[in-house]
């Protein structure tokens, strides 16, 4: 199985999905779910008060090196030019040997506000001593996952001294939760251990609940491209990699630059995390509060020009994802996705997400510092607004042609076009 796909691009949907089974591996009968999607029955098991379906657009970014693994990374997302730029800006990286990534193990950390502590130090040490116990009772509530060799881990204590309200203290449990999201097994073990914790410390607890700044459950990713990989027209190599490594300094200096910087991190991040039925807030939350970790925002990536000229780019963050729990078997795009991905473990999957994570930057960075991002935008947008103009069949792709090489992408003008091609001419880009 490969994940370079020539020609995948050009291919009608029906084809496309064709190839993933003849060159893909994804099994036949996997095709079905593409077909189908969700039913109105599966999505009123997963939410309340449901009246219809949501579909977003569901792509394959292709091209991706990840740990000398061939992926095809399928993608839920609205805004043109994400999967292109991920497939690539993948292509440039498996030229360079592809993506080298790492995850922690599944540790997530439960929360448990206590309040009203006379004696804050005895309290905090009381916890701290009866350590052991806590586990046990938070390891008692989940057999399955203990059984699975998940399950309590620690236990930390954090005095806060000044709030709102007054002190408080905040114990921590941190909990492997294998394979899973973590939400679910965190919130009952933080659940469980509350009454021991009110009588170790004399307080009452109020919030009890898992932390989306998943700092112990890190991803990274790592990539070295060749210059030669980043040349586009009259912009060499060399110097792509210079303007690459310029533009990432400004998102090194500045939480202006650096929050969209991330923000075309998440565009991948999300897009994947979405199409394997995975919290795609509770990453979005924990990729922003560890990028402000240090009290300043930060990128979550960092470039360089190595000594031997090639452009050198890591991604760390938090990777909370699973392959079990949530939405990840309900869905059945989500099983799908998985299946594709053809992760076993919520490790790998988080590997996977930090390398397109990691991708997703370079496609911008490299888009920005040379031609500018508009216009690998402009065909796909010029389509959405002339189907928002009301253009219908291959008046679509007519009136958007016009105003992508007019570079004249507005609703008047895309109503003016169709306007003239439904009087019977043909509209032509001096008319944008
Ligand atoms: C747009 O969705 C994402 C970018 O703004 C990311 C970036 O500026 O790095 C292109």
């Amino acid at each position: 199985m490969t994940s370079r796909l020539p020609h995948f691009y050009d291919l009608a949907p029906e084809d496309r999905r064709r190839a993933l089974v003849e060159q893909g591996g994804l099994p036949e009968d996997h095709l079905a779910a593409l077909a189908q999607g969700l039913t109105l029955e599966q999505a009123s098991r997963m939410i309340e008060n449901v009246v219809g379906l949501y579909s977003l657009p569901y792509g394959i970014a292709t091209n991706f090196l990840i740990n000398d693994r061939e992926v095809l990374v399928p993608m839920a997302v609205e805004e043109p030019s994400v999967v292109a730029g991920a497939s690539k800006a993948a292509r440039a990286v498996r030229e360079g040997g592809g993506f080298a990534a790492d995850a922690d193990a599944s540790l997530m950390i439960g929360q448990i506000q206590v309040l009203g502590v006379d004696d804050m130090t005895a309290a905090a040490e009381a916890v701290r001593r009866e350590r052991q116990a806590i586990i046990a009772v938070a390891n008692e509530r989940d057999p399955v996952l203990v059984g699975l060799g998940g399950g309590a881990r620690d236990v930390e204590v954090r005095p806060i001294a000044d709030s709102p309200v007054g002190p408080m203290l905040v114990v921590h449990l941190i909990c492997d939760v294998l394979d899973a999201m973590g939400a679910n097994a965190v919130n009952t073990a933080v659940e469980a251990v509350s009454p021991l914790i009110e009588r170790l410390t004399g307080g009452k607890t109020n919030l009890r609940i898992i932390s989306n700044l998943a700092d112990r459950r890190l991803a990274r990713a790592r990539a070295r491209v060749k210059p030669d990989s980043l040349t586009i027209g009259s912009w060499e190599g060399p110097v792509v990699v210079r303007r690459i490594v310029e533009a990432y300094a400004l998102a090194a200096v500045d939480p202006y630059r650096a929050a969209t910087h991330n923000k075309g991190i998440m565009n991948g991040v999300d897009a994947v995390a979405i199409a394997c039925g995975n919290d795609w807030r509770g990453l979005e939350a924990g990729a922003h509060a560890f990028a402000a970790r240090d009290g300043v925002y930060r990128p979550l990536t960092r470039w360089w020009r190595g000594e031997d000229g090639d452009l050198v780019g890591e991604i760390e963050m938090p990777m909370a994802v699973g392959i079990i729990g949530g939405a990840t078997r309900v869905h059945p795009l989500a099983r799908l996705s998985l299946r594709l991905l053809g992760v076993n473990r919520a490790r790998e999957l988080a590997e996977t997400l930090a390398a397109v994570g990691l991708c997703q930057n370079l496609a911008a960075l490299w888009a920005m510092a040379t031609e500018g991002i508009q216009r690998g935008h402009m065909e796909l947008h010029a389509r959405q607004v002339a189907i928002s103009a009301g253009a219908e069949g291959d008046e679509i792709d007519r009136v958007a042609r016009q105003m992508a090489e007019a570079r004249q992408v507005r609703i008047d003008v895309a109503q003016g076009l169709l306007e003239r091609l439904r009087a019977g001419g043909e509209p032509t880009e001096r008319q944008c």
